[in-house]
């Protein structure tokens, strides 16, 4: 299956394996990086953006395909929808099915709030379910909040707006506990210790994980906890547009059952957002680790009732995604495979970077050494660069790959590749974005009682997130939302319910003489000509 290209490079990367194995590169100064970043990261490739010319963030460029969706037609004709016949009203509706607003609903509901999710595919389905490596939080006797929080601002460009990361940073622990008591089986040493490993740019081994299928295992325990609390789950219905009532505040949300079509009235005194992220959109052409239904539905939602995004310029491309065999390309290879061992390693069998720089430095380098320095290894399918996974049980001892990250040894032996016996090759893959609603210290939007949570919102992480502050931001956004939401439907009385907003919206759309055919949100990729790889226009 490999050709003889790749089977004489992974001679090379075979004998150098050894040696390899004992060196410790050298991290890259902050000039470095700089310059790396300048030069190979996708974000600073401008011909890939475009300037919004309507909304909160007119003037700001964002994503090309992004800009497309925020500036479109809505799906539905406010004429089509009857606002007087409300098909379900409650206290705090929650749009999405992942961890944040599972984690959301059952705080409205511990609050006492009557809470309902609404989700386009089935609760679970989401990005959450697909995380791998783990979730941080600084809870052993050697590391403390702050020193979490100096890390992902580090790691984050200083761009992370402070009061979010000091939330996510000091809610990490009890975050951790209430996962532990609501069932989340953690890896664990006999006398019931967590075990915790590094992840890209932590100063200290605070990553918690469930193997490598943490998010599932979490999001096992979310959707239990919602089901077993009798939250009413409204499958396979998805928000085509936010209601406001006249006072201006969000009051619900227009629904489509994605089989039938048919449009639903959600009346609610909060709404929280919590529809995930955006790889199904592929920015230049990347393939994706993310769920299928990530297509930034819930940034196109908010953006048109008026809220503003932050950072919406800034993505996260994996490093490690599977590169081959086919079947699998764009996969996500957990960043815990290089935190138990493996180094990246170019065509010569030279390792040439170490191996937990942060995730867009990371990236940035492995792109260099295949496009800029000739070092990759061509496939069928494009070009990478080997992990060295053999090297984890050199250092490690026999047995370490089976147990710690099995979920990674099933996926590729499912292709005939043993990655105990031969290393794998990986290319960046788009994971995650950075930017998202702005939202304060108490998850609302610039809109009032429109609240966010989860991978829909910029700003905890800055530029650039660090492994394993994507599960504790959405349990520990997801519950605050829960909460604060459920705390202000107490005082909520909602006013007639409109759709106006629409038709200002298309006001401004024509002022600014755009011309566009696009409907959103999305809701759904479309993969029908060509390569599905990387078409979901
Ligand atoms: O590499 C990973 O397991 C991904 C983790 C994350 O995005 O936090």
């Amino acid at each position: 299956m490999y050709n003889e290209k790749m089977l004489e490079s992974m001679r090379k990367v075979a004998a150098n394996r050894e040696a390899n194995a004992e060196l410790e590169p050298r991290r890259m100064t902050a000039d470095e990086k700089d310059a790396l970043l300048a030069e190979f990261h996708p974000d600073y490739k401008q011909n890939e953006f475009a300037i919004l010319s309507i909304g909160e963030n007119k003037g700001e460029k964002v994503p090309t395909e992004l800009c497309e969706l925020l500036q479109a037609h809505s799906r539905i004709s406010a004429a089509d929808v009857d606002l007087t016949k409300v098909d379900y009203e409650t206290d705090v509706l929650i749009i999405g099915g992942g961890g944040a607003g599972a984690s959301a609903a059952i705080e409205a509901d511990e609050a006492g709030a009557k809470a309902m999710i609404v989700t386009k595919l089935r609760i679970g389905d989401a990005n959450t379910m697909m995380a791998e490596g783990g979730i941080q939080a600084a809870d052993k006797p050697n590391d403390s909040p702050a020193i979490h929080y100096l890390d992902a601002f580090g790691g984050g460009h200083f761009a992370a707006k402070p009061e979010l990361l000091y939330k996510l940073v000091n809610e990490a622990p009890e975050a951790i506990q209430w996962l532990n008591n609501l069932g989340v089986e953690f890896d664990k040493t006999e006398d019931g210790t967590m075990v915790t490993t590094h992840g890209g740019g932590t100063s200290r081994k605070r990553m918690h994980a469930a193997k490598d299928y943490s998010g599932a295992e979490i999001m096992r325990t979310l959707r239990d906890e919602v089901l077993n609390r009798g939250i009413p789950v409204i499958d396979f219905t998805a928000a085509v547009e936010l209601i406001l009532d006249e006072n201006g505040n969000c009051a619900g949300a227009v629904l489509m059952n994605m089989e039938t079509k048919e449009l639903l009235v959600a009346k609610a005194k909060t709404v929280i957002l919590a529809t995930g992220g955006a790889g199904r959109l592929h920015y230049q052409g990347f393939p994706t680790s993310n769920h299928y239904g990530a297509t930034a539905d819930g940034l196109v939602l908010g953006y048109r009732v008026g809220a503003k995004l932050l950072y919406a310029d800034t993505l996260q491309y994996h490093p490690t995604g599977a590169a081959y065999p086919e079947q699998i390309f764009g996969a996500l290879v957990t960043e815990k495979v290089r935190s138990i061992g493996a180094k990246l390693v170019n065509a010569d069998g030279e390792v040439f970077m170490h191996p937990l720089e942060t995730r867009d430095v990371s990236a940035a380098s492995i792109i260099r050494e295949c496009n800029a320095r000739g070092k990759g290894i061509e496939t069928s399918d494009g070009v990478g660069v080997w992990l060295d996974t053999p090297m984890i049980e050199l250092k490690n001892g026999e047995g370490t790959i089976e147990k710690r990250i099995p979920a990674m040894l099933r996926m590729f032996g499912k292709y005939g590749i043993d990655i105990r016996k031969e290393p794998i090759l990986v290319y960046p893959t788009l994971h995650y974005q950075n930017g998202g609603l702005d939202i304060n210290a108490d998850c609302m939007t610039k809109v009032e009682n429109l609240y966010a949570a989860g991978e829909v919102v910029g700003g905890i992480h800055g530029r650039n997130r660090l492994m394993g502050n994507s599960l504790l931001d959405i349990i520990v956004f997801g519950r605050d939302a829960g909460r604060a939401a459920a705390e202000k439907a107490k005082d909520v009385t909602v006013g007639a319910l409109t759709l106006d907003h629409m038709a200002a919206f298309d006001a401004e759309r024509a002022a600014a003489g755009l011309e566009t055919e696009a409907i959103s949100p999305k809701l759904l990729p479309t993969y029908t000509h060509g390569n599905p790889k990387f078409e979901a226009k």
